[in-house]
């Protein structure tokens, strides 16, 4: 796994939007804890960094679909859901891990 810096911490920016490698994130910073979640809303492509967080979840900005913030799985009825990264904090900074390919297909096999 690679681990990429999303910046410092800052918990005035509740949602923004980073870079990790090639994957945008959708960095939330939500009750005193930050999570990292795939920034594209699987339902139709909108950038789910324009959202926000209720109640665990996050909302997308167009049609208001919900994905659990730890999970990344669809509320009631959605059948779907969006990829969710590790994150880990080191000296004040912000850090979220990216697996490549064949380390996801090797944890497929061991499980
Ligand atoms: S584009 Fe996100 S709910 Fe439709």
């Amino acid at each position: 796994m690679k681990w990429f810096s999303a910046g410092k911490i800052n918990p005035e920016a509740k949602i923004t939007k980073v870079k990790a490698g090639s994957k945008n994130i959708c960095l939330v910073y939500n009750d005193d804890k930050y999570y990292a979640l795939a920034s594209r809303c699987p339902h139709a492509g909108a950038d789910l960094s324009g959202g926000w967080c209720k109640e665990g979840k996050l909302v997308c900005p167009v049609h208001r679909f919900t994905y659990d913030l730890q999970t990344g799985r669809g509320g009631e009825g959605q059948f779907d859901f969006v990829p969710t990264y590790p994150v880990k904090i080191k000296n004040g900074e912000v850090f979220v891990g990216v697996s490549s390919f064949w380390e996801r297909l090797k944890a497929i096999f061991k499980s």
